[in-house]
């Protein structure tokens, strides 16, 4: 079972190469389903033909679905809404608004993960191939498991021990609806229990790998640097980066110039990721849509030999997690990257700004650092032949205690 996530900052192409990678793995003998996430239903667009919530047939052997999460979100939420619904509606909310006020943003995008899930336990299919939402909201949701289980596992079991031993008070004096009912913590804990199986799953770098769709701009390639480094903190194994709309050189000075600028922009892309493979895919005159289109573009992306499931990278052993931060209990933070293949002497580290330069036997590699490590100092590093520790330490507190008020 192999699962491959495409993400990517809007409008770059992940629908567009997320089906055609499902049709290269179909069309290879890989029984595939390809789903989207995003609400927009772009996914029945780029096939040029209708989606719904059942899986289609789309080619010998690939089906697609557009995951319904409406339908979703009422049975997974229904108890956690009725509830926060009820609590508005008695402060004198109407109903109607009270229901659209508990509708929380990026939750439709966490049910369709489970979805993910859910299709996946099914085994039907030997691969998924997903069309996810655009870069900053999947980060967060594909965090968010592991956000709530902690939640959950340290906080929760606190106050459902209160809330239990209040009610019965809280009745007495008429304010029964201020404690949440136990079917409230019921569902929490249900749909916590379903989002640690996605993390599980996303998590695990056997199965589940995420490819990044950028465009050659510089916009967009710091983006998408951010997101790697966030996806291998998080431990999501990136496996392959697609540079679209590349511009044929030649033509007219406007065409060339453009050219000339993305060229710039893939050279610097190629540092970001060096060690992941970087295909291109040329701008093309129209919108590849539909299967036929689709399958030229599965030409470009995995030419002769290129296994679309990524089976071919997984083996060479890139499945080692990348890139680590671990608080140390001395208040210092340690950055740990893995570099299976450097040689003592050959490895150099330099912070620039917000980036760690490293440097492999010249090959240059920058790498955007976490929020929290930018506002750290470097103040030491090594190598031990596996992988580099750089220590980083917190800098003087940016509100000095006191100063306000
Ligand atoms: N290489 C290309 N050449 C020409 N047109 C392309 C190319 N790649 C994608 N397109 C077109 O660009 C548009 C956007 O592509 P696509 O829908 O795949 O992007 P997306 O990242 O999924 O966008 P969104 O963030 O809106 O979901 C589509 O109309 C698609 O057909
Ligand atoms: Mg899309």
């Amino acid at each position: 079972m192999r699962i491959v996530l495409f993400t990517g900052k809007g409008g770059v192409g992940k629908t567009t190469t997320a089906a055609a990678t499902a049709l290269r793995l179909a069309d290879g003998g890989v029984k595939t389903l390809l789903l989207s996430t995003d609400t927009a239903h772009s996914l029945g667009d780029a096939l040029a033909m209708p989606l719904t919530g059942e899986p289609a047939d789309v080619a010998p052997g690939l089906q697609a679905v557009q995951v319904d999460t409406q339908v979703r979100f009422e049975r997974v939420w229904r108890d956690v809404q009725a509830y926060l619904t009820d609590l508005l509606a008695r402060g004198g909310v109407d109903p109607i608004t009270a229901d659209e006020l508990t509708v929380l943003p990026g939750v439709d995008e966490v049910l369709a993960l489970l979805a993910v899930r859910e299709l996946a336990l099914q085994g039907a299919w030997d691969a998924l191939v997903v069309d996810c939402a655009p870069t900053a909201e999947t980060l967060r949701l594909l965090a968010l498991p592991e956000a709530l289980t902690w939640y959950l596992q340290k906080v929760f079991p606190a106050q459902r021990r209160i809330a239990r031993g209040m009610r019965p008070i809280a009745a007495v004096m008429g304010r029964g609806d201020a404690i949440p009912p136990d079917s409230l913590f019921e569902a929490l804990l249900r749909l916590n229990d379903e989002l640690a199986g996605v993390r599980r799953l996303l998590g695990d770098p056997a199965v589940t790998s995420v490819r990044l769709v950028l465009t050659p701009e510089a916009v967009v390639a710091a983006e998408s640097r951010r997101t790697f480094t966030a996806l291998a903190l998080y431990g999501y194994r990136v496996d392959l980066v697609v540079a679209n709309r590349v511009f044929p050189a030649g033509g007219d000075p406007w065409r060339a110039g453009w050219a000339a600028a993305q060229a710039r922009q893939l050279e610097a892309v190629r540092d970001s990721f060096a060690g992941l493979p970087v295909r291109e895919l040329a701008y093309r005159a129209v919108e590849p849509v539909g299967v036929d289109a689709l399958r030229d573009v599965a030409d470009c992306l995995y030419p002769a030999g290129a296994d679309p499931a990524g089976g071919d990278r997984a083996a060479a052993g890139s499945a080692a997690l990348p890139l680590q931060v671990e608080a140390l209990g001395s208040g210092d933070y340690l950055l740990r990257l893995a570099l299976p293949l450097a040689v003592r002497g050959e490895v150099d580290a330099a912070r620039a700004g917000d980036d760690l330069v490293v440097t492999v036997a010249g090959n240059r590699r920058v790498l955007t650092l976490p929020g929290t490590l930018r506002r750290c100092a470097v103040v030491g590093g090594e190598f031990d032949g596996r992988e580099l520790q750089v220590r980083f330490r917190p800098g003087p507190a940016p509100w000095p205690a006191g100063s306000v008020g």
